[in-house]
């Protein structure tokens, strides 16, 4: 067989184990499907556009309406195939060989991933005892061409202190001239958000994506919010018509229809809020989260008990136990309701099996 480039002998594709359950609360996905006036009017959309002709290829439509939807102007947006795919542009464009890409970890896969998949160094920096960013880590003389932060942070669900963003990070990227990528895939469970920056810190870019609130994770679509001359950079790697025309009219009558995002929202925050203090009371330690989902761990030799335990009671959650920092860790994304109570019903039942 021919031989794969060197450096990505030791590396293996990015998959989330699945297994056939009633109740798969795994991939920090939204629980019900879009409502059916969103899909009629992505399908009245779709029916009309004539696929013989490639796509428009700056998306000016979609950008336009995520631009009304940021207060923004268009050229300070870019889309892709979801955020990962976003996050491939800004490492094509900002990495490469030479180059170094930091992240906090326990963080998002993804960031180191493609990072190494371009030929980007990593440094990890870790976390402070309470799972946030320390500032005492950010070494001067550390090499840093991309900063990645994700808030809320996934697998833990913590937001980023504001203050250490402003106070600490900018400063400390601005010092190197690095790029400051914000990933808020998860932002709209959260009390806040970072887009402010785009104004204080030429180099920022916030990744967002139509998978979690919008309930769009099969259509593939993402976007990151930075400067124009940020959004020109990431258009030089980006591949011609790279976002079909259907994934564009879909995502345009998606952003046409959003009325009910805030109601979705609350339900999950409120399962969340409930997930959490179920948890609690069987004993079992539990993360924060102003997220979908919810970081806990049972204890020290109990975690991968626990996950068959669940996984026999028709409940898949995730096993972060092989993490780097995160033996004994389970995440569970927020379903609906019936889902929820089937998940604490499961996780008592399974501690008692364990115990
Ligand atoms: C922090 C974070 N960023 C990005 C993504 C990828 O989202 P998308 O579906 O837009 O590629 C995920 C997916 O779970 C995520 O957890």
């Amino acid at each position: 067989m021919a031989r794969v480039r060197d450096d990505l002998t030791t590396l293996s594709g990015y998959h989330s184990p699945q297994v056939d359950v009633d109740v798969r609360l795994n991939t920090n996905e939204a629980p019900v499907a879009p409502a059916d006036s969103v899909v009629r009017a992505m399908l009245n959309r779709i029916a009309e556009l004539e696929l013989n002709r490639y796509p428009d290829r700056q998306a000016g439509e979609l950008r336009r309406l995520l631009g009304l939807r940021h207060g923004l102007d268009p050229s300070m947006l870019h889309v892709g195939n979801g955020s990962n795919e976003v996050l491939q542009h800004i490492l094509l464009a900002f990495g490469g060989w030479g180059r170094t890409a930091i992240t906090f970890g326990p963080t998002y896969q993804m960031h180191s991933q493609i990072a190494a998949i371009t030929g980007t160094s990593v440094v990890d920096l870790g976390r402070g005892d309470d799972g946030r960013i320390d500032p005492v880590r950010l070494r001067q003389d550390q090499a840093r061409d991309i900063v990645f932060i994700t808030s809320p942070n996934n697998p833990t669900g913590l937001a980023e202190s504001h203050d250490t963003v402003r106070g600490s990070i900018v400063p400390w990227c601005a010092e190197a001239d690095a790029v400051l990528v914000i990933d808020e895939a998860y932002v709209e469970f959260a009390p806040g958000d970072l887009l402010a920056l785009i104004d204080e810190y030429p180099s920022v870019i916030i990744t967002r994506t139509f998978s979690k609130t919008l309930a769009l994770a099969g259509l593939r679509l993402g976007y990151a919010v930075a400067a124009p001359e940020m959004v020109s950079a990431l258009d030089v790697v980006t591949l011609p018509y790279h976002l079909s025309a259907v994934t564009q009219a879909a995502g345009i009558a998606a952003l046409e229809q959003m009325g009910a995002v805030d109601t979705r929202v609350a339900e999950l925050v409120a399962g969340r809020e409930q997930v959490m203090s179920a948890l609690r009371t069987h004993g079992v330690s539990v993360y924060e989260s102003s997220a979908n989902f919810v970081l806990f761990t049972p204890g020290p030799d109990r975690g991968n008990a626990l996950w068959d335990a669940l996984v026999m009671r028709g409940v898949l959650v995730r096993n972060c136990s092989s993490w780097p920092g995160l033996s004994d860790h389970l995440r569970v994304t927020i379903g609906t309701p019936a889902e929820n109570q089937r998940f604490i019903t499961a996780v008592g039942e399974a501690l008692e099996d364990i115990a």
